[in-house]
């Protein structure tokens, strides 16, 4: 049945606007910078088939649901919820809902913008010849000096958050929606060209295998830092649920799923436009992209003997090796760092995009303003990253800070602190808040609305994909997170708070 309700915040002219900005949403640093660290993480080809099953299965009825809430809404994510659950006649409760939502997309933008300023730093640098001739080694100890410097890292993400204000300040036809058109198929041709090169490279093979590769013993035992499994002392394997939870939490993070942008870009949609098809060809993109972005990636991870396991600056220190090798690198890096760039600004607006029409329906403040506010903490948070780059873990981060602001005395004792503040931020985030928001909407669509609206909202031909959507969002994604969810915490406060001396 219909809503009548209409959307005060604007609209996309059509169904191809709506796919891009969707497509420039959920493509971005998860999949170029975030996916290929992830997989080395993780130990490759099995992994990677974990996370395409989540994906499918638990992303992509989530995403149809997100849209489903916002487009029946027409508000932003608290109060889409609120008005949904009172149709309902549920609990009002459930805006909070929307709230946790908003928080995660705001806390996600808080790190985001750090890497993209490094993105930004980087696609000046290649331009400059910087990397031309040199070696592996010089690559890595350009990056180490680089990151080491908190002012540089500061400024960057400075200047990243104030453009991704101005863009989202422009609202959705003249912002968000002209920026997409040119970023989306731009990314796409330049993930094409790596990928050629590395072909070309001959060591292709090695990163095809190692992303094919379904290994399910590297992703289930645990594994020190240089990658060995680690075995007990009665000799056998350890099991972790750890690679599990991260593919189902990457799957969440690389969608642009549980952080209320795809709700409210479900605000801005015509109800005549298919839900279904849309979203299935966004997770197909994404998916491709981030595969793309591995074929170009471990190749030369194995090529140059880096570490496929070194984490968040695995992007920054194998790309250049390559521009610095190749025919016109300088010309074909900075484009490729200048498109990452932009695929990063297309993300950070829908990460923004949440809590600015929060801001606009509760404070009535006009669309500036709210852009103001949400940039200005969301820059202020990510300072936090700015320092977990340049390698001060939480503990040393909260103490410039209360130094700064002559507060002292704080007892820090207890072993989160001696993570870096973004993989704590990151870990809460992808781990906790984004699969948990996913259970909630799942739950919320399908078990707490209506059928009749709903099915009304999903608008699908093909009485099958209805059907299809409403038991996996009924059933099996809120069972398959919970179980997930549940097992990864237990055994995480089991192994890390209660036993093991430090993290
Ligand atoms: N999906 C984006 C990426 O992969 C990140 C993102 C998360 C964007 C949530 C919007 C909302 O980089």
């Amino acid at each position: 049945m219909a809503s009548g309700r209409v959307s005060h915040l604007g609209e996309w002219s059509g169904g191809m606007p709506f796919f891009l900005a969707a497509t420039g949403a959920a493509v971005g640093l998860g999949n170029i910078w975030k996916f290929p660290y992830v997989v080395g993480e993780n130990g490759g080809g099995a992994f990677v088939l974990v996370y395409l099953f989540f994906v499918f299965v638990i992303g992509l009825p989530v995403f149809m649901s997100e849209i489903i809430i916002g487009r029946r809404g027409r508000q932003s994510p608290y109060h889409s919820l609120y008005i949904l659950a009172s149709e309902a006649q549920h609990s009002r409760h459930w805006a909070k809902l929307g709230g946790l939502v908003t928080i995660a997309g705001f806390l996600i933008l808080s790190y985001y913008s750090v890497v993209a300023g490094q993105v930004m730093a980087y696609s000046v640098r290649v331009a400059s010849s910087a990397f031309v001739g040199m070696s592996a080694d010089g690559v890595l100890n350009t990056y180490n000096v680089f990151r080491s410097n908190p002012e540089t890292l500061l400024a960057w993400h400075t200047v990243f958050i104030v453009v991704v204000c101005i863009v989202v300040s422009r609202g959705v036809k003249k912002g968000l929606e002209a920026i997409v058109k040119i970023t989306v198929p731009a990314l796409v041709i330049m993930l094409l060209l790596l990928m050629v090169y590395a072909i070309y490279n001959h060591s292709f093979l090695n990163g095809a295998s190692y992303l094919f590769d379904f290994d399910f013993k590297k992703l289930i035992y645990a594994r020190d830092v240089a990658g060995s499994f680690i075995i007990d002392s009665s000799g056998s394997y350890q099991f972790t649920f750890k690679g599990i939870l991260m593919a189902m939490g990457h799957a969440f993070f690389t969608l642009g799923l549980s952080v209320g942008a795809m709700m409210v870009y479900g605000v801005y949609l015509d109800r005549d436009i298919s839900i279904g098809k849309t979203t299935f060809f966004v997770a197909i993109a994404d998916t491709s992209i981030a595969l793309l972005a591995g074929l170009a990636i471990f190749p030369i991870v194995f090529a140059y003997g880096l570490s496929a396991a070194q984490g968040p600056s695995l992007v920054f220190t194998t790309l250049p090796i390559a521009f610095g090798a190749m025919y016109f690198g300088n010309v074909i890096g900075s484009l490729f760092f200048l498109t990452l760039f932009f695929a990063a600004l297309t993300s950070a607006i829908a990460l923004l995009e949440p809590s600015v029409v929060w801001l606009i329906e509760r404070s009535k403040m006009t669309r500036v303003q709210a852009v103001v506010w949400a940039g200005g903490a969301s820059w202020f948070v990510g300072i936090i990253s700015v320092f977990a780059v340049s390698g001060a873990n939480l503990r040393d981060t909260i103490f410039v800070i209360t130094d700064f602001f002559s507060i002292s005395d704080i007892d820090l004792g207890h072993r989160i602190f001696n993570l870096t503040g973004f993989q704590v931020i990151d870990g809460i985030v992808t781990l906790v808040l984004l699969p948990v928001g996913g259970l909630l909407i799942a739950v919320f669509v399908g078990w707490i609305m209506s059928a009749e609206s709903s099915r009304y909202e999903l608008n699908a031909k093909n009485p099958w994909v209805y059907t299809t959507w409403r038991i996996l969002v009924r059933y099996i994604s809120p069972a398959l997170i919970l179980v997930i969810f549940a097992a990864g915490l237990f055994e995480w406060v089991n192994k890390y708070l209660l036993y093991q001396p430090v993290l």
